[in-house]
């Protein structure tokens, strides 16, 4: 394990976590991790550049930025009300901060029937103001009230999930929480300072291949491949990730690999679990080293199977 605290966030004193609940979050593996990442991300630090391409909350990104020598990082987010987050918090905290506070205020100013509507009555607003929203060009104003508005839900909502419909309109009920903190200011500027010269992208995790240089570490956690047939959580977004989806995956890590001193990590539900003759990852990733840790599947309908499960990790090094 290596810690350096390199980029530590000193005007807060604090270390920037994930902003976002979410499903898959790798906060709880970050331990395990840690024993595997690269050796060349600390030391002489020859390792300078990070790419996490699935970013979610971005667990292992702000542990990475915050304990190892990166010098420039990329990350990719696919959902494109994340990724625009993101890039509010990078580019207007404050501004950021003073909607979410708003919207704060007023929900703990609440009994818990009206926090409920007050609740149903933001989601609608996000949903019916979602056409206008131009997520290529950034607007102040209405990306950090939006970027607000998706912080808000997401720590209000059932679980910190984060589901649509078909026409993409965002349906996660009511999370009944007793006292959910919304604003954590400290940890939000914290994390605007983190992002302060990282590229942000809303796009397929292919534009790693136009991106990673020599020397760099890459860091895949794809939406799982689904345990069983009824588990959906791979529905960040209304995309579907599925085993063609894994293979494409696949050929990109085995590219990358050629490349000089490129170092890459991924992540995975392991299909074992399920089915002990599924090697389905291990036919995948042949030529590459796998190995399985405990983790706790938290977010799952049925409370009987949120018990320790095995998540999968390959390796290219
Ligand atoms: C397992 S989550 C990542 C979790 C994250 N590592 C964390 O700690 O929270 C997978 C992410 O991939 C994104 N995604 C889905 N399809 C994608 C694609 N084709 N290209 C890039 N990202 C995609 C989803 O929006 C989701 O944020």
């Amino acid at each position: 394990m290596f810690i350096s605290n390199t980029n530590t966030m000193k005007e807060n004193n604090i270390q920037a976590r994930p902003f976002l609940k979410w499903a898959g979050g790798k906060g709880q593996l970050l331990e395990q991790f840690q024993f595997r990442f690269p050796q060349e991300l600390n030391g002489k630090g020859i390792i300078k550049q990070y790419y996490e391409p699935f970013l979610g909350s971005g667990a292992v990104f702000f542990w990475v930025m915050q304990n190892c020598k990166i010098k420039k990082a990329y990350i990719n987010e696919f959902n494109p009300e994340i990724y625009l987050c993101y890039v509010a918090i990078q580019k207007n905290v404050e501004r950021v901060i003073n909607y979410l506070k708003t919207l704060e205020k007023k929900y703990h100013g609440l009994d818990s029937a009206n926090q409920e509507s007050f609740y149903y009555r933001i989601r609608n607003k996000y949903n019916q103001t979602r056409q206008r929203v131009n997520y290529k060009k950034y607007s102040t104003k209405e990306c950090s009230e939006r970027a607000a508005m998706v912080i808000f839900l997401n720590r209000t909502c059932f679980n910190g999930l984060y589901r649509v419909n078909s026409k993409g309109d965002f349906n996660v009920p009511f999370g009944r929480y007793k006292n959910p903190t919304i604003c954590n200011i400290k940890n939000l500027r914290a994390v605007s300072s983190v992002l302060k010269n990282v590229i942000i992208t809303n796009d397929d995790f292919a534009i790693v291949q136009k991106q990673v240089k020599q020397r760099s570490f890459v860091y895949f956690d794809p939406p799982y491949r689904p345990l069983n047939k009824t588990s959906s959580f791979t529905s960040y977004s209304n995309n579907n990730f599925d085993d063609k989806e894994q293979e494409r995956l696949a050929a990109v890590f085995k590219k990358l690999s050629q490349i000089d001193g490129v170092r890459i990590m991924l992540s995975n539900s392991d299909p074992k679990n399920e089915d002990k003759e599924d090697n389905f990852f291990e036919q995948l990733y042949s030529d590459f080293k796998i190995e399985r840790l405990k983790a706790r599947r938290m977010i799952n309908c049925n409370a009987l199977k949120r018990g320790e499960i095995n998540e999968l990790l390959v390796m290219n090094y």
